[in-house]
């Protein structure tokens, strides 16, 4: 069974956000006092989300990259994973973290059948750090990191999220970090959330690229099955690579192939489509075949891409990644 929607894109990879809550507030994701939470009655059951994902592997999925908020942070978290890694017919259970509270977890997650770990770093200095995530603790984030590796995973994805005169300075300092470790170290562009003024902060791709390339001799990675959404390239003798991830300026809306389903049950074919189509009342008829209609429905309904570009007034205030699960 395979989900091809009207542009003749493959949709085989499901982002499941589950929880909006974070342990963090990072600048570029939440306004200052946070994001307005959703009651925990309006966050879909472990059950439920079970039921999502099992009628998204029958329509065609085969990658679930598990997503919050933070996921860790939700109760339970552990046995869920292991439950949806044992889906017939999913191929990779893999997971987006702040890492904080992989020092204590990583093994779980080993266990549990993750398969990989995205990593969001954005700064390796102490009070940058801090800065960006409003309190977090650099320290956390980097222990996590190495228990993680420790714990057996296969090299990281490090997701940096690059904004002009904050973290921009330290472009250098996470190419340095490639030619130390085997990490996957992708810079991303700034998306428009909450905040008016994203565009002072948004770098685009290639400028990072050109900076990069004035210091460093670089060479370009062919697209691989793991490239996702980056172009990746590296430095030449290092032990790992670097990415860009365009999500502003760049084209990758064309081969795109997911499909989102935030904590609440709202399940979108764009990052940016609106709100999205509620499966909550298909999950209280309790008919799971037409569960796995509407996500077929919700997949031809993909929109070609996103018009961020021309359109100044987006997004609504509403829009907080920590809901969606970037
Ligand atoms: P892989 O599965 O390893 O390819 O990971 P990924 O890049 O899909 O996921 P991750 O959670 O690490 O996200 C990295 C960045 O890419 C985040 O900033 C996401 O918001 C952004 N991103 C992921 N998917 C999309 C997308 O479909 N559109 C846009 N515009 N950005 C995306
Ligand atoms: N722009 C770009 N990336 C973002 N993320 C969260 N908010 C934004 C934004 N406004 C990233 C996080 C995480 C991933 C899931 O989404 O850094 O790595
Ligand atoms: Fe796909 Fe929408 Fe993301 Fe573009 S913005 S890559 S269409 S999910």
């Amino acid at each position: 069974m395979s989900l091809i929607d009207s542009y003749g894109r493959r949709i085989n990879y499901l982002r499941l956000s589950v929880t909006d809550r974070c342990n963090l507030r990072c600048r570029y994701c939440m306004p200052a006092k946070g994001a307005q939470m959703l009651p925990h009655h309006e966050i879909l059951s472990f059950e439920d989300l079970l039921r999502v994902a099992e009628q998204a592997v029958a329509a065609g999925i085969r990658k679930i990259r598990v997503t919050g908020g933070e996921p860790l942070v939700r109760r339970g978290i552990l046995p869920f994973l292991a439950r949806l890694g044992r889906l017939p017919g999913l191929q990779e259970l893999v997971l987006t973290t702040n890492g904080i509270l992989l020092g204590e977890m990583a093994r779980g997650l080993k266990d549990a059948g993750v398969q990989r770990l995205n990593i969001s770093l954005d700064s390796l200095k102490p009070e940058t750090f801090s800065r960006i995530t409003r309190g977090g603790k650099l320290s956390d984030a980097l222990s996590g990191i190495e228990a993680a590796e420790k714990a057996g995973f296969p090299p990281h994805k490090i997701n940096v999220v690059l904004m002009r005169g904050v973290n921009d300075g330290e472009i250098m300092d996470f190419v340095e970090l490639t030619r130390e470790r085997p990490y996957n170290v992708r810079f991303i562009e700034y998306m428009p959330t909450h905040s008016g003024n994203w565009r002072a902060f948004s770098i685009p791709g290639s400028e990072v690229l050109e900076r990069i390339a004035e210091r460093y001799l670089i060479e370009k990675l062919a697209p691989g099955e793991h490239s996702g959404p980056a172009s990746n390239f590296r430095v030449r003798g290092a032990q790992g690579s670097l990415g860009i991830i365009s999500a502003m300026t760049g084209h990758f809306c064309g081969s795109c192939n997911r499909l989102r389903v935030t904590a609440a049950g709202m399940a979108r074919g764009c990052l940016f489509s609106g709100d999205g189509v509620d499966l909550r009342p298909l999950l209280a008829a309790g008919d799971d075949t037409l569960l796995r209609q509407e996500i077929r429905n919700i997949v031809q309904a993909k929109p070609a891409g996103h018009e961020m570009k021309g359109r100044a007034a987006f997004p609504p205030a509403s829009f907080h990644m920590s809901g969606i699960g970037g």
